[in-house]
């Protein structure tokens, strides 16, 4: 099991926002997670990445429950086994795309080969480019390749196509359940589109906290 998460709570103040979640994901599982906004799917993916803590519950990725971790374990796992790719593209606006896409692999102290990434990916025109010369596509995919190029045993995708036109969604939904496959990564896929959740291998919708 990649990921198992097991009768998790989360509260913030008085408000509980995560109501005894569980679920599991297994290597090369692709997993869509929709629900109303405010349901909690934001903050479940970031506890899944070890970036907000739990009140009560386990989170374990690959056999490591994050609870006994310290922070910089956490963080070191976080590198190593988990790809992140956010609705704000968070790409760093001072490194080329290159740079970009090499960045967090070279933390992990993993070596990228640049070539084929990119070519997977549509890039290999842009390698020399800054992300504020790219459109919105061009950027997720180059957030896709970061979060990828490591390997990860786990990508976490919070509606990466949330802010694409509908081609240009389909195409990053595409290139994101490709390279998790052909990874054998499993993927965690945060999605307002009943459209695009229909064609993971499994759905869970959120609501108020709770699966239903
Ligand atoms: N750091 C925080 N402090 C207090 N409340 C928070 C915090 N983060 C999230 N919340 C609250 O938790 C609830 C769930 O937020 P979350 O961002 O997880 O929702 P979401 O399902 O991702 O929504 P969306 O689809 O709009 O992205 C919301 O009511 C939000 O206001
Ligand atoms: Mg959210």
């Amino acid at each position: 099991m990649v990921l198992s998460v097991t009768s998790v709570n989360k509260s913030f103040g008085d408000v509980a926002i995560i109501k005894g979640v569980s679920l599991t994901l297994s290597p090369g599982e692709v997993l869509a997670l929709t629900g109303e906004s405010g349901s909690g799917k934001s903050t479940l993916l970031h506890m899944i990445a070890g970036l907000e803590p739990i009140d009560t519950g386990e989170i374990s990725i690959d056999g490591n429950s994050l609870s006994d971790l310290s922070e910089s374990e956490n963080a070191a796992l976080r590198r190593e086994k988990i790809g992140i790719v956010f609705q704000q593209f968070n790409l760093i606006p001072s490194l080329t795309v290159a740079q970009n896409l090499t960045f967090q692999a070279r933390l992990a102290g993993k070596k990228v080969d640049i070539a084929p990434l990119a070519a997977s990916l549509g890039l290999a025109d842009q390698l020399s480019k800054y992300p504020e010369q790219l459109s919105g596509g061009q950027q997720q995919r180059v957030a896709i390749g970061r979060a990828v190029a490591a390997s990860p045993k786990l990508i976490l995708a919070d509606e990466p196509t949330g802010n694409l036109d509908e081609q240009t969604g389909d195409q990053v939904f595409d290139l994101l359940l490709s390279s998790a496959r052909n990874e054998g990564a499993a993927l965690l896929i945060v999605t307002h589109s009943d459209r695009l959740a229909a064609r993971a291998d499994r759905r869970k919708h959120l609501s108020r906290g709770q699966f239903q």
